[in-house]
């Protein structure tokens, strides 16, 4: 198949949390319905159930705090030295709670991911589920877009659409969510690495 690959694709997952999107990945990845390696996780919070789950796989897992940096730059500069050193080819943000500098978006350009819990551009930014039930939609999703600069900005690869129902709270609907997410992003993941979805090409 044009685009296929011979190795396993090298990941850097970066996160910030209960990493449960992170799980999905480390799953598909040990039942083989990925063909990816986890090659280094990094969290910019000490002590992160996500860590957990990294070391629980055998993969290497870093903490970076942001707070020991004087700037988002050097703190930047940071993590991809630790994903060069790590030799990751794609990097997925999976509950990763920062936004990202210039000079990281050029240093691994159109070859970063985000995962959101909503339909964007509708929801961006926290508590999209909330947002969501604010608003009154009656159906709303996740999103798998490639990282720009901004706040969930950024060309959109793949979208699920999940229902709102009229007794979900905030936990409830989250919930419903988060089990599209973790289908979604391994589907969007297996599509990298066979190659039909490839690096964003952008600056036009
Ligand atoms: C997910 O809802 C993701 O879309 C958002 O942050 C949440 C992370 O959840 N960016 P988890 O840490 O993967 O469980």
């Amino acid at each position: 198949m044009p685009g296929a690959r011979e190795n396993p694709l090298r990941l850097g997952v970066l996160v910030s949390g209960t990493g449960s999107n992170l799980q999905a990945i480390l799953d598909a990845v040990a039942t083989g319905s990925l063909a990816a390696q986890v090659t280094v996780v990094i969290s910019n919070r000490p002590g992160v159930q996500a860590l957990e789950r990294a070391r629980g796989a055998g993969v290497s897992a870093l903490t970076i705090p942001h707070k020991d940096f004087p700037s988002r730059e050097a703190f930047d500069r940071a993590l991809v030295a630790a994903l060069r050193e790590a030799n990751v080819e794609w990097i997925v943000l999976a509950g990763f709670m920062r936004v990202l500098t210039p000079e990281f978006l050029d240093a691994y350009a159109g070859r970063i991911i985000n995962i959101h819990p909503a339909l964007l551009p509708s929801f961006p930014g926290v508590d999209a589920a909330k947002q969501a039930l604010d608003y009154g939609v009656k159906i709303t999703g996740c999103s798998v877009h490639f990282v720009e600069l901004g706040v969930d900005q950024g060309k959109i690869i793949a979208q699920r659409a999940v229902p709102v129902e009229a007794e979900d709270d905030v936990a409830t609907l989250n919930a419903r969510i988060h089990a599209a997410e973790h289908e979604l992003l391994v589907s969007v993941l297996r599509d990298i690495a066979a190659g039909r979805v490839v690096p964003l090409v952008s600056g036009v």
